[in-house]
């Protein structure tokens, strides 16, 4: 199992039950079977490939008994009485969104979300902040050359307002200060190169994104400073 998902395994309360959507092998739900979650645990993937990956690595552990399989779009197939954590990691934030969009039962202060996008964090950021969730957790873990960001969330009714970079990386203060450094700095030297890639491409209305890739440079590099 790599660093990302040790570290959202060690952010799962023991509770009522969780599931872990776009399973895939199955090794988060093993793990915690491994660790004697207390609750039910649940396994689920839109196709049958990673569904019949996730019940050999069980058997493998011999845990297959502890975890239930479950082959479902999203949390359509989700009991929501059987679990209080939902756990989706490794899917770009406009598809996590697409999959807490469609099962508003989980709009509910009893569910607690840890999310971990791979892409497109702005877009899961803006959608949770803007449809009653609290980001309470922000963290980040380094492999490699990546940093990846891992939030937790939950249901209060309260909207809030985030800054262009909060959309981006996180609120500062909620996450690891040294990593959240480090990102920032990746953020602005990713953005450095698509202002220079911008000035050379023909791409639609140029001037207007070229407007907001330097407001978030200008915001970043203030975050930075301070
Ligand atoms: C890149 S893998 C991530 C696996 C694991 N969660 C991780 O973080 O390492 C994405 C998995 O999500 C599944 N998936 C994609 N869209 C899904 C959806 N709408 N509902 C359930 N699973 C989905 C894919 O079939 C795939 O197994």
């Amino acid at each position: 199992m790599d660093q990302r998902l040790a570290f959202i395994c060690g952010m799962i309360r023991p509770g009522r039950g969780v599931i872990d959507v776009g399973t895939d092998h199955g090794y988060l739900p093993v793990r915690l079977a491994c660790e004697c979650y207390p609750g039910y645990i649940f396994a689920s993937d839109l196709r049958e490939g990673p569904l019949a990956a996730a019940r050999r690595s069980a058997a493998q552990a011999g845990v297959s008994d502890r975890i239930q399989f479950l082959l479902s779009d999203g949390l359509d197939a989700c009991l929501p009485d059987a679990v209080d954590t939902i756990v989706i990691a490794g899917m770009g934030g406009d598809t996590i969104c697409g999959i807490l969009d469609r099962a508003e039962w989980c709009m509910d202060p009893a569910y607690r979300l840890i999310l971990q996008p791979m892409s497109k964090p702005e877009v899961l950021r803006y959608w949770l902040s803007n449809n009653g969730f609290c980001i309470e957790e922000e963290r980040l873990v380094e492999d490699g050359d990546t940093i990846y960001q891992i939030l937790a969330a939950g249901f209060t009714g309260q909207n809030e307002a985030l800054s262009d970079a909060e959309l981006w990386l996180g609120k500062r203060g909620l996450a690891e200060p040294e990593l959240y450094q480090k990102l920032v700095l990746h953020e602005i030297r990713r953005i450095e190169r698509r202002i220079v890639g911008l000035s050379t491409s023909a791409s639609e209305d140029p001037q207007r994104q070229l407007a907001a890739l330097q407001h978030r440079l200008f915001e970043l590099q203030t975050m930075r400073e301070n």
